[in-house]
This record gives C-alpha cells, sequence and structure tokens, in this order.
C-alpha cells in the first residue's frame, strides 16, 4: 500500500522557492543519502512549484522542464535520484497557472500524469492555486487527477494541497489522495499567524488538532513541511529556536503528519540534524497503527498528547506553550493499558528509560518545549 504509515522526505519549496534545479535536487538527495536518511524512512525529493518551462507547453502540449536549470530534463534526474535510493516527487496545480504563476494541469491531467510516469516520477503534489473556491469544484478536479494518475499504472504516490478551506479530510482518500494539506503555509515562526493566511508552529497545530478520526494507513492530514531546521531563510519566517523546532518536530510525529523537510539539507547543522534523525521519535511517526494522537489533559498552557502505538505502549507529548519552564507529568489514569502494574518511562528525545510510572511522574517542561515520552512496552 502507498503510504501506509506517513510518507517522508525533502521538498524544494521552503528554502529554494522559484530557483529548483536538477543541481540542488541532484546535491539534496546526495546529502540525504550521507546523513543515512533513506535508512530512516526519509524516502521522497520532491521538486515544488517553477520547475517547468515559466511561459507554457511545447506544440504537443506537453509541459517542458526549465532549459535552464534542468538541461538534463526530469528522466535522468529521476534515473539519478533512484539510483540514490530515494523517489522523485513533483508539482502542479488543478488550475490553468500554479501558485507562482507557471502553467498548472487544468485540462492536461492525462497528458501531464502520463508525462510524468515516462520520467519515473513517483509522487505528484497538487496545489489549488487560480481554482474557483467551491468544495464541488474542488473534488471535480482532484479526482480528475486521481484518475489520471491511476490510469498510468505507476504507483505515484498523490498529495493534495488545498490548505484544508473545504474540509478535504472527507473526500480527498477517495479522489485518489494519500494525504492532504490542512493547514496554510507554515512558515519559520513559533506562534504567529501572517496577514496573508501564513500559520507559526503553534496555530498549525491547531489546525489538525481535531482530525484524527480521519488519519490512518493510506491517507493523512498534512501539517505542511517542517520549518525545522530553516532559523529564518527563504520565505518562511524570522526563525525558531532548537527548543522549538523540537516541539515542531514532535507534534508533526505525534499526529502523524508527513514529515517532508523544508531546510537545506546540504548545509544542515548538528542540531537539526539531532532534531530530525532521532530514530526513536521516527519510529512513533511510522508506527504501522497510524494512529494520529488525541489531547487527554490541558492545564494552561500545558498539554499532555496521546498516540497509542502497535505494541500496546503509548507515545506521549507534553508541551508547554507558555514563555516560562513548567512543572507538569503524566499520570497512570490518562492512559488505558491492558495489563496493569508499573510502566517503563522512556524519553525519547534523550533515548533513555528515565524511571516507571505507577501512578503519577513530574517532569519539567521548558517554555515553548516539550518532552516527549513512551509509556509502557
Ligand atoms: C502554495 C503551497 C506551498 C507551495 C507554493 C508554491 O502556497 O501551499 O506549499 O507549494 O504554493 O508556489
Amino acid at each position: 500500500m502507498l503510504a501506509a504509515t506517513p510518507p517522508m522526505g525533502w521538498n524544494s519549496w521552503n528554502t529554494i522557492g522559484h530557483g529548483v534545479s536538477e543541481e540542488v535536487v541532484r546535491e539534496t538527495a546526495e546529502a540525504m543519502k550521507r546523513f543515512g536518511m533513506r535508512e530512516l524512512g526519509y524516502e521522497y525529493v520532491v521538486i515544488d512549484d517553477c520547475w517547468s518551462h515559466k511561459e507554457g507547453r511545447d506544440k504537443n502540449g506537453n509541459l517542458i522542464p526549465d532549459a535552464e536549470r534542468f538541461p538534463n530534463g526530469m528522466k535522468a534526474l529521476a534515473d539519478y535520484v533512484h539510483g540514490l535510493g530515494f523517489k522523485l516527487g513533483i508539482y502542479s496545480d488543478a488550475a490553468e497557472l500554479t501558485c507562482a504563476k507557471w502553467p498548472g494541469s487544468y485540462g492536461h491531467e492525462e497528458q501531464d500524469a502520463a508525462l510524468w510516469a515516462s520520467w519515473g516520477i513517483d509522487f505528484l503534489k497538487y496545489d489549488y492555486c487560480h481554482a474557483p473556491g467551491d468544495q464541488t469544484t474542488a473534488i471535480e478536479r482532484y479526482s480528475a487527477m486521481g484518475e489520471a494518475l491511476r490510469a498510468t499504472g505507476r504507483e505515484i504516490l498523490y498529495s493534495a494541497c488545498e490548505w484544508g478551506g473545504r474540509a478535504p479530510w472527507t473526500w480527498a482518500r477517495n479522489a485518489g489522495c494519500h494525504m492532504w494539506r490542512v493547514t496554510g503555509d507554515v512558515v519559520d515562526r513559533f506562534d504567529t499567524t501572517l496577514d496573508w493566511g501564513g500559520l507559526g508552529i503553534l496555530p498549525a497545530l491547531d489546525r489538525a488538532a481535531h482530525l484524527h478520526e480521519y488519519a490512518g494507513p493510506g491517507g493523512w492530514n498534512d501539517m505542511d513541511m517542517l520549518v525545522v531546521g530553516c532559523r529564518g531563510m527563504g520565505h518562511t519566517g524570522t526563525g525558531c529556536t532548537d527548543t522549538e523546532y523540537r516541539l515542531h518536530m514532535t507534534m508533526w510525529v505525534m499526529l502523524a503528519s508527513p514529515l517532508m523537510c523544508g531546510n537545506d539539507i546540504r548545509k544542515m547543522d548538528t542540531e537539526t540534524a539531532a532534531i530530525l534523525l532521532n530514530p526513536e521519535v521516527l519510529a512513533v511517526s511510522q508506527d504501522p497503527d497510524g494512529i494520529q494522537a488525541e489531547i487527554v489533559d490541558k492545564e494552561g498552557p500545558l498539554e499532555t498528547w496521546v498516540k497509542p502505538l502497535v505494541d500496546g505502549g503509548v507515545a506521549v507529548a507534553l508541551i508547554n506553550r507558555g514563555h516560562s519552564d513548567a512543572e507538569y507529568g503524566i499520570h497512570a489514569d490518562d492512559f488505558i493499558f491492558e495489563e496493569e502494574g508499573p510502566k517503563l518511562v522512556r524519553d525519547l528525545w534523550a533515548r533513555s528509560d528515565i524511571g516507571e510510572l505507577v501512578e503519577a511522574f513530574p517532569v519539567e517542561v521548558p517554555a515553548h518545549g516539550t518532552v516527549m515520552l513512551k509509556v509502557g512496552e
């Protein structure tokens, strides 16, 4: 099954924007391989907007890769990325133009899907700028591309990006999509909503919080690309602290969101790598049951989120939205376990066992930060 667990990879938009090129894609895939990201589950290298010739199609109506930035064409690039063990993703829009006003695929669904399949493309992000706002049209347009992708006979993971305005969680799976954005664009800020709709980490979390029943193997609520390690570069904002990035990663994992890195992997620093590449945290994301976390407790700025895991244990995220460090903790009656008795408590970021839960287990949660635990099993 495609997207049996939340898809993982990298997307060019956050840091590369309009300048995406075969060089950037090749170097990024090489860097991902060097960092051992494939073994950790990061699989898709996704080219976002602006990859094609801006002025239109060739005489047969086919999209053409930008000749300066993709001089060797997409087939050669797909072969190269596949040779490194990754899959290649591409981008289009369900209207005549993409968000950045490059050619879109409306009315060319079958032709474009067949072209991508002939190049060896494995993933399509399908945006919704310049398309009519009503839900019926969105369902029609996403379904048309879903059918066109299916008709190619190639396994192509289908990622819808209409930002959640038309409740895609209720219909995108039927339209053939494996993930659907539930947020506007996430920017590199902690707790801000921008005039144009850009969301910081906390407001984006709030958009996904109530959607747990729609996530599961084959279809996921997409909270948008990660800004972990973007450090204020690109168009995405002012930057966050590592503590804030850790909360961001924790909650995208807990809510079973796809994990598409948005930072420049070629220049990834040690602190960013520690957040994106922690195997115990990623194991929670890739848990085969694919259950999206729910909130079970809230005291002012402090919240407890729980995600049941396949082995009978639970992942627990304690988060602190407030501006000062706080004493918090977990309680045995926050959880239901099949067997009674003390439960092992493991700190997943520290990767160490820190005690046993009998009735209550206190922890300190840093301001704007998180403690992520595994309890039981
Ligand atoms: C929209 C999407 C972004 C990105 C840009 C590209 O804003 O939400 O994720 O794809 O378009 O123009």
